[in-house]
């Protein structure tokens, strides 16, 4: 898998990891829920509308990409689709898993923690994938796509933040 197709597989699940930060707010997808250590279930930025606007908007984008490159990668319109929607939901997933895990070790929300920040939507966007898409992952890709994913997300978190999308530049 060259480069462009890489970011073209991997482009639902970018969208989908952005999104919250436009399409978030209201109800908490924790419902306010403490566990037994004092700390939230997922913390009050993990939101419904955040939850379900990321994996919409993931959606749209492999339904674009699906329509637009129908061959790519697979050589298959529909694994390309069902890859791209896995990826969008499972970035949601990963993401409320990185939360969890950050809650555990009592780092409040909004707060960083490397690796989990930058990673935890790939792994779980993979993870989802994988049923559909595993033919393209070798170790090679893997690491690729993995290292290629923190680059991006550490450029565009520090742009989001500096045009004021988000608080933090994380
Ligand atoms: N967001 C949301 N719903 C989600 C995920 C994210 O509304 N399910 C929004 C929130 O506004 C959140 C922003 O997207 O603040 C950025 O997400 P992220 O960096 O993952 O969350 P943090 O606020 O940093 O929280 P955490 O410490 O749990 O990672
Ligand atoms: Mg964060």
């Amino acid at each position: 898998m060259d480069l462009l197709a890489m970011i073209a597989f991997l482009l639902p699940c970018y969208f989908a990891n952005a999104a919250p930060v436009i399409l978030g707010g209201g109800a908490r997808m924790d419902f306010d829920i403490k566990l037994g250590d004092g700390g939230d279930l997922l913390g009050k930025t993990k939101t419904i509308r955040g939850f379900l606007g990321g994996v919409g908007i993931g959606i749209v984008v492999a339904g674009i990409i699906s329509v637009l490159f129908p061959m790519l990668i697979f050589g298959d319109q529909k694994t390309l689709f069902l890859s791209g929607v896995l990826l969008s939901i499972g970035a949601l997933v990963g993401d409320a898993v990185g939360s969890f895990i950050k809650r555990r070790m009592g780092i409040e929300s909004g707060k960083p923690l490397i690796l989990v920040d930058q990673l935890d939507f790939i792994a779980g966007a993979l993870v989802f994938a994988y049923p559909v898409a595993n033919s393209v992952y070798t170790l090679e890709s893997i690491i690729f796509m993995v290292a290629l994913t923190y680059v991006l997300h550490v450029i565009s978190n520090a742009a989001a933040n500096k045009v004021g999308l988000k608080k933090v530049p994380w």
